[in-house]
């Protein structure tokens, strides 16, 4: 397993989200509801497009681009076109940052 740093807790707040870029070419989403950060794929698992462009309601990401919604818990898509989940990866706040905890390699993702 590796840690990504991703941010400090302060420099996202709540009801917001950024993406973000690891190992150069792969980008995260971090996404604060409440104070409970959430962190997912950054690019939508139906077609590329930026999820930080999308929309959060309670738990829930929307997708700007067809509009399918994601469980934020388990990454399940809730309505099409998508039909893959997308990648949530574990979180752990240290220090005041947010890192997320991933297999050695290549950062996993979903995509279609
Ligand atoms: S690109 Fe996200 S739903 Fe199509």
């Amino acid at each position: 397993m590796r840690r990504i740093d991703l941010a400090g807790i302060d420099e996202i707040a709540d009801g917001e989200m950024k993406l973000i870029v690891v190992d150069g070419t792969d980008q995260v989403l971090l996404i604060n509801q409440g104070g409970e950060f959430t962190a997912t794929q950054g690019i939508c698992s139906h077609e590329y497009f930026e999820l930080d462009k999308g929309f959060l309601t309670a738990g829930t990401l929307t997708c700007a681009l067809h509009l399918s919604r994601f469980d934020l818990s388990s990454g399940e898509p809730i309505d099409p076109p998508a039909e893959l989940p997308l990648e949530v990866y574990p979180v752990v706040i240290e220090n005041g940052r947010v890192l997320i905890e991933v297999p050695d390699g290549p950062l996993p993702l979903s995509e279609e």
